[in-house]
């Protein structure tokens, strides 16, 4: 019986006898070269392997004792308890059947960062990258159930796009035959003009930005999940949007509550995070509990710099929805809040620990002359999103979106030191490669 290796635990096969297939994860000789003892690996878990050699054919010892690590392996045995090895069971080795022995691995124990990322095609083996990966799959299928769930259309956006929608700095410029395009910085203005036809929808895409900055959460290629939906204002998308964090921590708790300790995850803090509601505060309380209880002086009008949404969130053990920023710092298609003059109608998300935003929405703008204005100051042609303003001309109706930066939310999960880790490949201004 071939066999994953999670299923020897999970099933307690004591006795059985069964196939491995998979890499070697440790290789040691031992016992006056009589014995090998192999850590065995595939995507589900490592077991650990004892082969003798007076109890295998020499072809099996051959192949057992001069396998790398990552040679890839099948090994058949019997499974025995063992309460030394690892998971408490070890596989006594009958067959070793090398499939590919390859070269000495070029990664062993304490190499640099840069190193790591150099050889990126090989690290995603380890232990901590699968799991991250494997955690990544888990958040963004519970995005997918979450929105099925509440009767969301996906939607498709373009990639390639003849606007910016989050500034120009940020772009990528492609060249598209005789003109010039930019890889989508958002799906949102197309998500726009698609609640018309399809009414909620979300989606999970690659989104990209020019991030000149060096910081451990920005990257240029990331993937956001975007959700727009008509006849919704901003008090009830702040609600969708906790709701759906809520339900992505309580999927990852479920399924990985083992993979994210042997991340060195605490994972009390995240049961806090579901067992808690998110408080919705203004940025002008954000303001005052910096003054009041950090002693910090922000004067209205400022974005939130990093340290400002890490020492607020010091008091808070959940996620916080922030809304009502100031209208002048905002996109052109956020809209003035006409209650709070000078604020516009949305919000943001920030994650608990440091972790920062991992939530950007807000209601839509139905005021074309105001976005065009705006749109002019920053340095945007008006005439470029006249089909945008179309929308707007033709049965308008309140809607609001947001989007959720996938490896925020993996890093914030998995307690990443870098945002690079919630990625396979990542892509900043210094790495591209491989
Ligand atoms: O706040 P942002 O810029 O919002 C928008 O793009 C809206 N158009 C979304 C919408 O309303 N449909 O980006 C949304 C989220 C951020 O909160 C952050 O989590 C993530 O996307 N994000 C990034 N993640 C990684 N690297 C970057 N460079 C990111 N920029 C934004
Ligand atoms: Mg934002």
């Amino acid at each position: 019986m071939i066999t994953d290796i999670n299923t020897v635990f999970a099933n307690k096969m004591d006795g059985k006898e069964l196939t491995v297939r998979g890499w070697i994860y440790r290789h040691r000789v031992g016992s006056a070269g009589s014995m090998v003892f192999a850590v065995l690996r595939d995507s589900t878990g490592v077991l650990q392997a004892t082969i003798k050699k007076d109890k295998v054919d020499e072809k099996s010892w051959t192949d057992a004792s001069e396998a790398y690590v990552e040679s890839s392996v099948v090994v058949s045995g019997t499974v025995k308890k063992d309460d030394r090895a690892p998971g408490g069971f070890e596989l006594v080795v009958d067959k070793f059947e090398t499939v590919c022995k390859g070269e000495p691995f070029p990664i062993a124990k304490d190499l640099s960062e840069e190193y790591l990322l150099d050889v990126r095609h090989l690290w995603i083996r380890s232990q901590k990258l699968t799991k991250i990966l494997q955690i990544r799959s888990t958040v963004i299928q519970s995005i997918h159930d979450f929105f099925r769930g509440r009767g969301y259309t996906l939607f498709d956006p373009p990639i390639l796009s003849p606007n910016a929608c989050e500034g120009k700095m940020t772009l990528f410029e492609v060249q598209y035959f005789q003109d010039k395009m930019y890889l989508t910085q958002s799906w949102q203005l197309y998500a726009e003009a698609a609640i018309f036809a399809l009414g909620k929808i979300y989606d999970v895409a690659p989104t990209f930005r020019a991030e000149r900055s060096k910081t451990s959460r920005h990257l240029a290629e990331f993937w956001m999940a975007e959700m727009e939906a008509p006849w919704m204002e901003l008090a009830e998308v702040t609600e969708v949007a906790k709701d759906e964090i809520k339900f992505i921590v309580e999927k990852v708790l479920e399924k990985h509550e083992e993979d994210l300790k042997f991340l060195g995850r605490d994972v009390s803090k995240l049961k806090t995070v579901v067992s808690k509601p998110f408080p919705t505060i203004t940025y002008s309380e954000v303001l005052k509990i910096l003054k009041e209880k950090e002693g910090m002086d922000i004067k209205w009008g400022e974005d939130l710099r990093t340290i400002e949404e890490e020492k607020v969130m010091t008091h808070f053990d959940t996620p916080v929805v922030v809304t009502n920023y100031p209208v002048e710092i905002m996109a052109f298609y956020k809209p003035e809040d006409k209650k709070n003059p000078k604020t516009a109608l949305c919000f943001d998300m920030l994650a608990p620990e440091g972790y920062g935003e991992i939530v950007g929405g807000s209601q839509r703008s139905l005021d074309v002359e105001d976005m065009k204005k705006r749109l002019a100051k920053e340095e945007g042609n008006p005439d470029d999103y006249s089909w945008y303003f179309d929308l707007r001309k033709y049965g308008s109706v309140p809607h609001s979106g947001y989007g959720v930066g996938v490896e925020r939310v993996v890093r914030w999960l998995c307690g990443s030191e870098n945002i690079k880790d919630a990625i396979a490949f990542p892509r900043t201004m210094n790495r591209n490669k491989p």
